[in-house]
């Protein structure tokens, strides 16, 4: 994904975007590992903070919109540093923290977006520390009750190496996509984070090389990426 595609707001982005394709490459991809059909919960992380997971859930989301009359859903599982919404210009207000806590149904947290049979769960209000709100039965309740309305629920993670929330999400969800930001996070940190996830036992189903100045490809393979990781030098 390049920069200068991805600047604008998401509510310019169309099927004559430049990124479009990418995004339904993608969304192609995770079909044929079954995202969309029997597996349905995909969590968007990366190592750290920044790399771009908010960005990719959110036009991957769209894309699938776009381009299929099937429903999807993003959920802000970010809930220290919640986004969703602003990208979105809805309110934060009655979300996935406020079903957790038993405030609000479920009924009351799925907003509308502008875009036709897209759905959002925003972050919510919290005091709690989120890992201890991310009780796990809580959190598969909500997934398992949504599970049947939606082609993919998407989930916007939160990163893997500073707190451990995300391994909580990864436990309930079916599979999840890493995006690295290229020329960013250390080689070192992208494999302990890489690492951790696989500890987890969560499958990782694919890494999103999300770069400033060009498209990239995609590796969907941990091993190889591992193993054929270039870093980039112009970022
Ligand atoms: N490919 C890209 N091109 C341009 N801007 C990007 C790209 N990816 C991410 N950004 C921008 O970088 C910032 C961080 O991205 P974001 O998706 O919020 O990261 P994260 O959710 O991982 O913290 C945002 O301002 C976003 O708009
Ligand atoms: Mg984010």
């Amino acid at each position: 994904m390049n920069e200068r595609a991805l600047n604008n707001s998401i509510y310019q982005f169309n099927e004559n975007s430049p990124c479009f394709s990418d995004f339904y490459q993608l969304l192609s991809k995770l079909a044929a590992r079954d995202f969309g059909e029997h597996k349905k919960v995909l969590m968007v992380t990366s190592a750290t903070e920044g790399e771009g997971k908010t960005t990719v859930a959110s036009y991957l989301a769209i894309t699938g919109t776009l381009s299929s009359s099937d429903y999807f859903v993003l959920i802000d599982g970010d809930l220290r540093k919640p986004q969703l919404h602003k990208r979105f210009g809805l309110s934060r207000d009655g979300g996935l923290a406020d079903i957790l806590l038993n405030k609000k149904r479920l009924t009351e947290v799925i907003h509308k977006t502008a875009f036709r049979n897209l759905h959002l769960i925003t972050a919510g209000r919290y005091e709690d520390k989120p890992f201890q709100l991310l009780q796990l039965n809580e959190t598969k309740e909500l997934i398992n009750h949504i599970r049947l309305y939606y082609k993919l629920i998407l989930i916007d993670g939160p990163p893997i190496i500073p707190v451990s929330d995300a391994l909580r999400l990864a436990e309930v969800v079916d599979g999840i996509l890493m995006v690295v930001k290229a020329g960013k996070t250390p080689r070192t940190v992208i494999k302990r984070a890489i690492d951790v996830l696989t500890e987890s036992g969560c499958p990782l189903v694919g890494v999103v090389l999300n770069d400033r100045n060009q498209v990239l490809p995609y590796y969907y393979q941990q091993r190889y990426y591992r193993y054929n990781y270039s870093p980039t030098n112009h970022d």
